[in-house]
């Protein structure tokens, strides 16, 4: 659906030096897009600009999984509104747009919810961004969700204009968007669409120009990241697997990750890549929702919670020291107290590094929302407090496991003080080390001395008290 619905103000003369502020919620993915969204607004001669009120365009790049996530943006538009009518009377303009999986999901209800809105832009049509700015230029308020046939990456800048996208020594690179999965929970078939991926040269190109910009760590991105598939320069075909093969031997990059996975796509090849690959950290977030069979089922994720089991079992075959992160939602309807203390089993059997909780939240035009059994919030919030105190004691009793070990870390950026760095661990943790450890970007193994709440101190990074967090860059 690509409309212009009205015509309002007219058209202002602006100069050429705009700002934008472009306001990122949810996953991975929108961080991805924002960057790419300002790459190719800076085309467009937008400077990027660090608050609200400095911009004369804002962007709310949006999230719509949960229904705190969608309400937050109805907020924030209210704030947004006494600044624009701010900015009006001191004959300033202020043009507001709405991107992401909201603008998606409600398209031009949302300008008729929050009539500041001028432009509405879902997540397949990013690069139609500069043309939709130039009908709202001339006062035209514009929504565009189509789910568009042509590849919106092929048009947005990045592979070609690496110097706009080095932003530091780690990275995300999108490889697939989009999900077919139609978990009854979820919201993501909907507002990415089916599942696309990316083509295996465009996907080098990037990784390649992104270790010539100095980047050391590339994080995959995809809905399902683990249901790429594609073909090498042969035309040979190629899972996920193959295509961490292909981008471990491009120099430079020391490191590689790959978020978020669905269990049932875990092939043996991409294990195996875990078993191969010195590049493939050993951390895996590989969410399970739930450990009772039963909710699995209403929850159509088409696995048990068995089979889970057994694929850890060979993933931790291939790579023993690999560190699992997870998601699980508490409360789906029809979750008895028997099927949440399967989850509660599931996770102390797995022991995670990490993971996400969530009480789930019915989403319109989802299965899960018309079932019934919806179970009343203090049950959901009673079982999220005692399924995150459990995952918080196995994340500290991770984290402690490390204390006088080495560890490699990719040194990213410097510490809250002069004399420290900050990097990161094989296991995505922060760790605080000290300046002389090495140059941003430079991977070298420091040793363990202590524990912070969310992050590691390495020896020689300064004194620290137990419970002191100020060190925490
Ligand atoms: N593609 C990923 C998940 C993306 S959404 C996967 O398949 O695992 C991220 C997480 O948000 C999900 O794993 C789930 O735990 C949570 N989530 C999704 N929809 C939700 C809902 N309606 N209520 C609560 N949590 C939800
Ligand atoms: Fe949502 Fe399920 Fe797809 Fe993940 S796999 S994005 S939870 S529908
Ligand atoms: Fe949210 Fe859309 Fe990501 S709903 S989690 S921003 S895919």
């Amino acid at each position: 659906m690509t409309e212009t619905i009205e015509r309002r103000e007219p058209a202002t003369a602006r100069d050429n030096t705009r700002k934008v502020f472009i306001k990122t919620y949810g996953c991975q993915m929108n961080v991805y897009d924002s960057q790419r969204m300002g790459d190719a607004l800076a085309k467009d001669g937008y400077r990027p600009t660090e608050t609200m009120e400095d911009a004369d365009l804002v962007l709310l790049n949006t999230c719509h999984i949960r229904e705190k996530a969608a309400e937050k943006i109805y907020s924030e538009l209210g704030r947004i509104r006494l600044l624009k009518a701010d900015k009006a009377s001191r004959g300033e303009e202020l043009r507001v747009g709405v991107t992401g999986c909201v603008a998606q999901a409600e398209g031009r209800e949302i300008i008729d919810r929050a009539p500041v809105v001028d432009l509405v832009i879902g997540p397949q049509t990013y690069h139609r961004l500069p043309d939709a700015l130039a009908r709202v230029a001339k006062g035209d308020k514009v929504v565009d969700t189509d789910y568009a046939v042509e590849d919106k990456f092929a048009h947005l800048p990045g592979a070609e204009a690496p110097q706009i996208r080095a932003r530091g020594v780690t990275a995300f690179l999108t490889v697939q968007e989009g999900c077919d999965k139609f978990c009854t929970f979820c919201v993501v078939p909907y507002t990415r669409g089916a599942e696309v991926s990316r083509a295996f040269g465009p996907i080098m190109d990037e990784a390649r120009r992104l270790a010539d910009a100095g980047v050391r760590a590339v994080t995959l991105l995809g809905q399902n990241v683990n249901a790429w598939s594609g073909q090498d320069v042969a035309g040979r075909p190629l899972g996920l697997g193959g295509l961490l093969r292909a981008l471990a031997e491009i120099p430079g990059i020391g490191r590689l990750r790959y978020t978020t996975s669905h269990p049932r796509d875990m092939d043996d090849d991409l294990i195996a890549a875990h078993r191969d690959l010195s590049a493939l950290m050993p951390y895996l977030h590989l969410p399970v929702q739930s450990g009772s069979d039963r909710i699995l089922k209403a929850m159509n994720r088409r696995h048990t919670a068995a089979d889970y089991l057994a694929l850890l079992d060979r993933i931790r075959a291939a790579r023993p020291d690999i560190a699992l992160s997870g998601d699980f939602i508490v409360g789906f309807p029809g979750e008895s107290d028997a099927d949440f203390e399967a989850t509660m089993r599931l996770v102390e059997k797995v022991g995670y590094a990490s993971a996400f909780s969530f009480k789930y939240s019915p989403r319109p035009g989802t299965p899960g929302a018309d079932m019934d059994g919806h179970v009343e919030e203090t049950v959901k919030s009673e079982r999220l407090q005692r399924l995150q105190a459990l995952l918080r004691e196995q994340q500290t009793a991770f984290a402690e496991s490390l204390v006088g070990r080495d560890v490699e870390i990719l040194v990213e950026k410097p510490g809250r003080y002069a004399h420290q760095r900050v990097g990161r661990s094989p296991f995505l943790q922060p760790v605080v080390a000290a300046a002389d450890v090495g140059e941003i970007g430079d991977l070298v193994t420091v040793r363990i001395a202590a524990t912070l709440p969310n992050s590691l101190l390495a020896e020689g990074s300064g004194a620290v008290r137990a419970g002191d967090t100020r060190n925490v860059a």
